[in-house]
């Protein structure tokens, strides 16, 4: 008994080598100072998958995500689930004013061109809305959830002198590319992730905007060089553009950016 468990914690030892030894095509980017950048998000032209560009603040050790129009920091990133969370802009005027400093350029709008989207774990709220809004599927009614909100946030207290504010969860068909604000419509905007409707607004966490972004494909090449010993370059389903695709037996794991062996666990036991 003793001796077959040491036998299978070797074999779990050698597969962990293994794994380890494989150098992986798919390079990841290095820390940005204390915060780990998990593949495919890249911090400069070596690593990470370019598509999925982040910035990193060397100096500060922060991470900005950058929109076409503005940058936002990054507040925590789940590599897990493919998820990160940006700080939303804040109000103007020093909060006495229900406008957020996004409005000159629109709101949060990302590339619809890149692999990043605004996921469903968001709570949004529109605030200081025109009556326009009440024709839209926004729940603006006087019960709707942004009323609480500004009731008992002192962040937002001025948006208690905008009458018409609007709550709004994205999901369902359309994917969601921007939170949008502008004269005409709302004037400003909060967001909460993974809001608990039963706690009291003093309990909620600090406000931000999770976005996902799409699980990455394998890594480009021009030829064999630019992939490792796990993986060939081959031609993908896209013409003209060649991919590092994992050798027989092995699979690509995105979140790892590896051509990694089937469940461990499985091979063992
Ligand atoms: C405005 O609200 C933010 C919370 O979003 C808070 O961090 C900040 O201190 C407030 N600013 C002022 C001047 O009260
Ligand atoms: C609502 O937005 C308008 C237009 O930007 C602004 O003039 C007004 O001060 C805002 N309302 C409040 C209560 O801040
Ligand atoms: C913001 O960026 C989008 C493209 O993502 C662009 O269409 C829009 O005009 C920009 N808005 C402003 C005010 O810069
Ligand atoms: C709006 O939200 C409130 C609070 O969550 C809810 O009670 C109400 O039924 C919603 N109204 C509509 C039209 O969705
Ligand atoms: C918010 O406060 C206003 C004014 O005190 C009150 O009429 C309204 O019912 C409150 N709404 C919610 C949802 O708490
Ligand atoms: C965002 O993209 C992911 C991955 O493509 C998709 O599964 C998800 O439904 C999208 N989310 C939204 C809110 O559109
Ligand atoms: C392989 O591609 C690299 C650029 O990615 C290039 O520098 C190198 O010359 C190529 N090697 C061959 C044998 O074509």
């Amino acid at each position: 008994m003793a001796a077959k468990c040491s036998v299978a914690i070797m074999l779990v030892g050698a597969l962990m080598l293994m794994c380890a030894g494989l150098a992986s095509s798919a390079t990841r980017c290095p820390d940005c100072g204390s915060t780990q950048v998990p593949y495919p998000l890249s911090t400069g032209p070596g690593c990470g998958d370019q598509l999925y560009k982040v910035r990193c603040d060397g100096g500060a050790g922060a991470l900005f995500f950058d929109t076409p129009n503005r940058t936002y920091p990054i507040s925590s990133i789940s590599q897990t689930i493919q998820r990160f969370v940006i700080q939303p802009p804040s109000f103007l005027d020093n909060n006495n004013t229900c406008v957020t400093t996004d409005l000159s350029t629109e709101g949060l709008q990302l590339d619809p061109n890149l692999p990043f989207n605004i996921t469903s774990g968001n709570t949004i709220f529109y605030l200081n809305c025109s009556e326009s809004l009440l024709r839209s599927p926004l729940n603006c009614t006087s019960t709707s959830l942004c009323h609480t909100y500004i009731n008992n946030s002192a962040e937002a207290s001025s948006c208690g002198r905008a009458p018409i504010c609007c709550t709004f969860r994205p999901g369902g068909s359309a994917t969601t590319y921007s939170i949008r604000v502008r004269d005409g419509g709302c004037q400003a905007y909060r967001s909460f992730v993974n809001l608990d409707y039963s706690l009291p607004v003093s309990r909620w966490p600090a406000p931000g905007v999770e976005i996902e972004w799409v699980p990455p494909p394998e890594p480009l090449c021009t030829n064999q060089t630019d992939c490792d010993a796990t993986s060939t370059c081959a031609p993908s389903a896209t013409v003209g553009v060649s991919r590092c695709f994992c050798n027989t037996g092995l699979h690509w794991d995105y979140v790892a950016g590896t051509c990694a062996l089937g469940n461990l666990f499985d091979i063992i036991f």
